[in-house]
């Protein structure tokens, strides 16, 4: 792959090649004169009648039915996933055609020769695993055992599925009968060498096991993975990487099943030998496995060539969907659409396949959604109660995801499709989205964001979300919930300073419940449980547990970004905490204010000793604070009485309001003779 060859050397390639002959194999065609006809032999098509035609004069292919067309490269292309350099190599070969000597240092003549005798060594092994299988009498536990696990003859055949004899000296003795050299069982990962007294020895590695030869698309066995038969450790042996055996940069099955992927448009990745074998036999012939992998950027470039349409077919286990959240950088980065599907609980396609049947994996399949909206659904909003933390989290996980593929992968046209998707899921603005990706990404890998991203992004920034205005107290009492919204946010993906909170207008009940808010990882728990349950029940800004705790906007600004940090970090939230009194101006006012209210309540725990204790002083305080609340109440309506009374205004409010006042009043009392006992 990659050689460049000269033109007149694909000319002599195509003329030493006859396109009747090379698609002949694959369908039968009659001469009819000027050409010859068959039945389409592409599989999406199905022809039932004879709508396929080869001219031998032009060298060319035409189906009337399905209208493929083209020559003796596209043919291979299509039909067998060849790149145009493997369709060249693989007629010079046919043709017997030695290819052009390429200039090359001797270092690489011999990396070149060294592969060559590993593949040739890898023919041998595949044929002699084939071999011992097929001398196996049907009663034999081998083939019991493949038997019992759906593979058929013609799989079998099919998948080149062999056996290694549970013999120390197998393949080591096949070698030997033909004078290979021993090294080279050990660079192809077959043979291991042992030095015991007396010299060295090889043995082979694989024995007892049922193989599956790893076949490139140009029919390349480039290595071997081994199951057991049954029970027992490593379930899978396979081969080690070797120079021709790269488990990134190669897909179980594909030998097979490139023209399929190719002619439906469409790949459909498993996670294993047996899924692969297991779809194809069922008809689903477009698959391929990846092997213990996630899908790597190579990987992607080999499917792309093929179709740019990806259904993943996960594992029902946490190990599926997370090798989906390493492959789709990956595939997205190789400009691939991917779909996906998650099995139900611990099953894998084969499973799903013997229990409920290729139909309902078929539809399993048309229903796939997105990749990425599966993995925002399932996994990354997997416990989310749209708290503002979660709402960063996710984007968190998105963008950690995604960031192997670089910064480059926002500048997609999909990238646009993603964030406006999960800027719906999350109810929040698509800048934000963008914006905070970005940075992330750009963090994670080591690069600074482009500024035309971040600028544009912040250009559109809600201007209600700056959090410098949710300080300095411009906002309306009902957009303080910002704290636990957007401007968290906001706050978090801005890298500017932060200004400074004024508490200066606060309460002193109020400074002293933050206080000890700060102070109390027990009450931090509460109110986070308790902010929860509000969500849960669908609770209105203004019944916010915050709201209950405390009036002033500042102080409730302060409370919110406390109740973050604690969901980020509940177990270094004293540290956070002490870090967040930088933002405040009077930091000192906080614990002053708390030390003044404990001092009037009489001696009780150290704050943070227990949840009891701590819980408490916060009641005590609330008290206090309610009863302010009470006063300011009281206040105003006996201000309004006053206001009436002057004014001579209507009578029965009035008295209404008088009435309200002295049950204020009488409640009060009561409270305060409950307190002193
Ligand atoms: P699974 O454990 O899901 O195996 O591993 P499976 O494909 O369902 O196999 P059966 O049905 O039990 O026979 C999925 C893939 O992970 C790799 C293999 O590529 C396997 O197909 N694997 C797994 C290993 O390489 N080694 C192992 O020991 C296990
Ligand atoms: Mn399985």
């Amino acid at each position: 792959m990659g050689v460049r060859f000269p033109p007149d050397f694909v000319d002599k390639v195509r003329e030493a090649n006859n396109i009747v002959d090379v698609i002949g194999p694959y369908t039968q065609l009659r001469s009819t004169g000027a050409n010859f006809m068959g039945r389409c032999p592409f599989p999406d098509h199905n022809d039932k009648t004879a709508s396929f035609s080869v001219s031998e004069d032009k060298q060319l292919y035409n189906c009337f039915g399905c209208k493929k067309s083209g020559n003796i490269f596209t043919f291979l292309q299509i039909f067998n996933g060849y790149s145009f350099p493997e369709s060249i190599e693989f007629l010079a070969r046919r043709a017997n055609i030695a290819l052009p000597e390429r200039d090359e240092d001797p270092r690489e003549k011999k990396n070149r020769d060294l592969k060559e005798s590993v593949l040739s060594l890898n023919r041998l092994a595949a044929s002699y695993f084939a071999n011992s299988f097929q001398k196996l009498p049907a009663s034999n536990s081998v083939r019991v055992y493949a038997e019992k696990r759906g593979l058929t003859p013609e799989i079998v055949e099919t998948f080149q599925v062999g056996f290694s004899p549970d013999d120390w000296q197998g393949l080591t003795n096949t070698m030997k009968a033909r004078r290979i050299a021993l090294p080279v069982g050990e660079s192809a990962g077959l043979l291991k060498k042992s030095s015991r007294a007396g010299g060295e020895s090889h043995y082979d590695l694989f024995r007892g096991r049922l193989m599956f030869p790893i076949v490139s698309t140009s029919g390349d066995v480039l290595g071997f993975g081994g199951r057991i038969l049954g029970e027992g450790e490593p379930k899978y042996l396979n081969s080690p990487e070797t120079p021709v055996f790269h488990k990134g940069r190669v897909l179980y099955g594909l030998d097979v099943t490139a023209r399929f992927i190719r002619s439906q448009d469409e790949a459909i990745i498993v996670e294993g030998y047996m899924d692969a074998v297991a779809l194809y036999g069922a008809g689903l012939k477009n698959v391929a496995a990846i092997l213990g992998t996630a899908f790597t950027p190579e990987h992607g470039k080999l499917i792309r060539r093929m179709t740019p349409n990806v259904v993943m077919l996960l594992d029902g286990d946490r190990a599926g969907i997370q090798g989906a959240e390493r492959s789709l950088p990956a595939l997205l980065a190789a400009d691939i659409r991917p779909r996906g599907v998650i099995l139900p609980e611990g099953m894998d396609p084969d499973d799903f396949l013997r229990e409920r049947g290729v139909e309902a994996l078929r539809n399993e399949m048309e229903r796939a959604g997105d990749l990425f909206t599966l993995l925002l659904t399932r996994h990354w909003m997997s416990g989310y109660r749209a708290t503002a933390q979660d709402k960063l989290s996710v984007v968190e996980q998105a963008a950690s995801a995604l960031a192997p593929a670089g910064l480059e992968l926002l500048e997609q046209a999909m990238a646009e499709l993603f964030i406006g998707e999960m800027a719906k899921f999350l109810d929040v603005d698509s800048t934000w989205v963008r914006k905070t990706l970005t940075s992330k990404i750009a963090a994670l890998s080591g690069r600074t964001p482009r500024p035309v991203a971040v600028l544009s992004s912040a250009q559109n920034s809600v201007p209600s979300l700056d959090p410098a205005k949710a300080v300095i107290g411009e906002i309306s009492r009902h957009d303080e919930f910002q704290t636990s919204h957007s401007a968290q946010i906001l706050d978090s993906a801005s890298t500017g300073p932060t200004a400074m909170i004024d508490l200066s207008s606060v309460s002193r009940e109020e400074l002293a419940a933050l206080g000890l808010l700060l102070q109390s990882k027990f009450l931090m728990e509460d109110l986070s449980e308790a902010t929860k349950e509000w969500f849960a029940a669908g609770g209105a800004r203004e019944d916010h547990p915050i709201a209950f705790l405390l009036d002033d906007p500042a102080a409730r600004k302060v409370a919110g970004i406390a109740l973050r940090k604690y969901g980020h970090q509940p177990e270094g939230f004293a540290t956070v905490a002490a870090s967040l009194l930088n933002s405040i101006a009077q930091p000192e006012i906080l614990s002053k204010s708390l030390s003044e209210a404990l001092s009037g309540m009489g001696p009780g725990s150290p704050i943070g000793a227990s949840a009891e204790s701590d819980r408490r002083q916060m009641a005590r305080i609330l008290n206090a604070i309610q009863r302010r609340r009470k006063q300011v109440d009281l206040d105003q309506i006996s201000r309004r009485i006053r206001e009436m009374k002057s004014q001579d205004e209507n009578k029965d409010l009035m008295e209404k309001f008088v009435i309200i006042q002295r049950e204020l009043r009488e409640i009060e009392n009561e409270r305060r003779s409950f307190d002193r006992e």
